[in-house]
């Protein structure tokens, strides 16, 4: 039997159309899923929208729609963007279908008549933008961090669902699966909620305020609160509790979502299955968000990105392309327009285009088409090497949700098959047999790259393969090289894979010539105005890890007095991160972020060098509170 894997994005709030933040974690799901199924698993991969609660019933009244009518419409319009973007998810669930709505009046039933929910008043102050209460630890100056507003109070009859009960059970089994909620820093942060008491949570509204939801089985006068009906959907659309899919996918599940909704996915959800007497799901991926110019993009900010502009644009494989390849998962990650010109010019139209190109034509020109299965020789050691590590490398990787690195190692072979091209020089080689020799590695080469990269670009990868003839594959074609059959034929004619995209700035320059810029001049003293704009501040280190793909950097998580921050120094050589954890640094912190190597870092440590470029880091000589400025 084969193995199975079940994929989820979160289910998405109809209250907005689809935007980059949606594309980016449903993008992440999608790669797993196709990942999954070409390496061989009975796959099943769910996404859908979330269609109930306060929020949505607000939205559809600023729409002048009845909900229903409403959300219909905006259901559709996620469908239309995942189609656009090559999502090839095998079911879209929706909170309003009849099939979901009676799972959760089961699932509130059995847990009912277990105990574990009761009556109870209530009194909180309730984000709507996050649809639930928040506590005055989570709070910011009085505002919610995440919708700067502040939460109304609320006092109202409630039922409770005894969440508290099970923190201890939960507790054990993060320690006892360290791979539960990924990356480590998220789990570090779910197990830091849950060394204190969580308390019992509120599911349910009274109808006389929000109407638009599940209704109680048993209460008819209440609501099923939005997320305790959400996060329902990863059942009801497998058909809980006697569904043949259910029984076939669950409890093999991984669920992708993005970190603000961290604690609803590893709190809420566990100890709500485990109520149910269900086993919990096997992953949480936790990925980091998109910014746009250092911040969060959001509506109210009005900096969203539309992907779906870019996939008109450039196609939606660049634009799924970029946004993996460009942040390592889990972390935050700046994205722009000129950032996906720049990745697919350098990785798609130089690296995998042209080498296609390439070796089309030679193959065409010297050999009529037709490759021959000559054994290697000495020269094709080194390639053949690293395309027998690729998959399992590339497995590896994957598995470890380091899908950035993955892609860059394929990248790396099809680089070294470049270098290959340029050192045998095929159009110099006047031997028959070995330029058979060569052309036949190449495209062998490029045989096992298609499908490596498949996950991340499926519409370019069918086109890459038609190209060179080579039909469908699955992961298990291409574990060994030299799979390519003897004799066979590539065609005539193909489309060019991936067109450079031409700048404006470069056209420009075309036209007009280049002209070096003056060499600026470098003030010797500086007005206390220009020191005025530096805004220095003090920042404590709640968590330092090594960064992915540097050496020499480590990746600050900084509190700067409630406002969290991530920021990338050169300073591994100089400390461990276990020591500098708790610490007090200077921050500058008005810096433009900027990325480096794939993390975005907002802001700038100070740090002194002493004697033989040693690094120490600068901080207060007495404690103060984060965030304080330096003057
Ligand atoms: N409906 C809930 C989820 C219920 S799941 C049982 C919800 N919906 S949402 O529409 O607000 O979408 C949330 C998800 O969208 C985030 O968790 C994240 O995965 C993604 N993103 C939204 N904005 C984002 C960015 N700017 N960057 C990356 N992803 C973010 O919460």
């Amino acid at each position: 039997m084969k193995k199975t894997f079940y994929v989820t994005t979160p289910i998405y709030y109809v209250n907005a159309r689809p935007h980059i933040g949606h594309a980016y974690t449903t993008i992440n799901a999608d790669f797993l899923a196709r990942w999954h199924r070409l390496d061989g698993y009975d796959t099943f991969f769910l996404t859908g929208t979330d269609e109930h609660g306060e929020k949505i019933a607000q939205a559809a009244q600023r729409a002048g729609k009845p909900p229903q009518q409403f959300v219909d419409g905006v259901a559709d319009a996620f469908k239309k963007a995942w189609e656009t973007l090559h999502i090839s998810y095998d079911d879209f669930i929706r909170t309003t279908e009849e099939r979901h709505k009676q799972v959760v009046q089961r699932y509130l039933q059995e847990i009912y008549d277990r105990g574990d929910i009761y009556y109870g008043e209530y009194e909180g102050l309730y984000c709507v933008g996050c649809e639930r209460f928040l506590t005055e630890k989570e709070l910011v100056d009085g505002k919610c961090p995440d919708h700067g507003v502040e939460p109304e109070p609320r006092r109202e009859g409630n039922y409770f669902f005894k969440m508290e009960k099970y923190r201890s059970w939960l507790r054990d089994h993060i320690q006892k699966h360290p791979d539960f909620i990924r990356p480590e820093r998220y789990r570090n942060e779910v197990l830091a909620i849950l060394s204190e008491p969580i308390g019992d949570l509120s599911i349910s509204r009274p109808k006389s305020r929000v109407s638009w939801g599940i209704e109680l089985p048993w209460d008819p006068e209440h609501v099923t609160y939005v997320w305790f009906d959400a996060l329902l959907n990863y059942v009801s659309a497998l058909g809980y509790p006697d569904g043949e899919r259910f029984k076939k996918y669950w409890p093999a599940a991984q669920h992708m979502i993005g970190k603000d909704i961290l604690k609803t996915h590893a709190v809420f959800w566990p100890t709500m299955l485990k109520a149910g007497d269900v086993e919990v799901y096997k992953h949480l991926n936790v990925g980091g968000h998109l910014l746009a110019d250092g911040r969060k993009m959001s509506k109210s900010l009005g900096n969203v990105i539309d992907p779906f502009d870019w996939a008109r644009k450039y196609g939606p494989d660049a634009v799924r392309y970029y946004l993996l390849k460009e942040t390592p998962y889990g972390l935050d990650g700046v994205v722009s327009e000129p950032g996906l010109i720049e990745r697919y010019n350098a990785d798609l139209a130089n690296d995998l285009g042209n080498l296609l190109q390439r070796v089309r034509t030679m193959v065409l020109k010297y050999k009529g088409g037709v490759l021959r299965r000559v054994d290697p020789g000495t020269q094709e050691e080194g390639v053949l090497r690293a395309q027998s590590n690729l998959p399992a490398t590339v497995r590896r990787l994957v598995g470890e949700l380091r899908f950035n690195q993955a892609l860059e190692e394929v990248l790396q072979f099809v680089r070294s098959l470049n270098r290959y091209v340029n050192e045998r020089a095929p159009w110099k080689i006047r031997d028959p047999e070995d330029l058979d020799r060569v052309l036949y590695t190449v495209v062998d080469g490029l045989r096992t790259a298609s499908v490596l990269l498949e996950p991340a670009l499926p519409g370019k990868m069918a086109e890459l393969r038609a190209a060179l003839a080579l039909g469908e594959l699955e992961v298990a074609d291409v574990a060994s090289p030299r799979g390519l059959a003897d004799g066979h034929r590539i065609p005539e004619e193909a489309p060019i894979l991936f067109p450079k995209i031409e700048t404006e700035k470069k056209k420009e320059k075309k036209g007009a010539g280049s002209q070096p810029a003056a060499p600026s001049e470098r003030p010797e003293t500086v007005g206390y105005g220009d020191f005025a704009r530096l805004d220095l501040r003090v920042a404590r280190v709640l968590e330092v890890e090594p960064h992915p793909n540097a050496d020499r950097l480590l990746v600050f998580r900084l509190d700067v007095g409630g406002e969290e921050r991530t920021v990338v120094g050169g300073l591994a050589e100089h400390y461990r991160p276990e020591e500098l954890v708790g610490k007090e640094v200077v921050l500058l912190a008005n810096l433009k972020p900027r990325k480096l190597r794939g993390v975005v870092s907002q802001g700038m440590l100070l740090a002194a060098e002493g004697s033989g470029g040693r690094l120490a880091l600068l901080t207060p000589d007495r404690d103060v509170e984060p965030g304080s400025k330096v003057s």
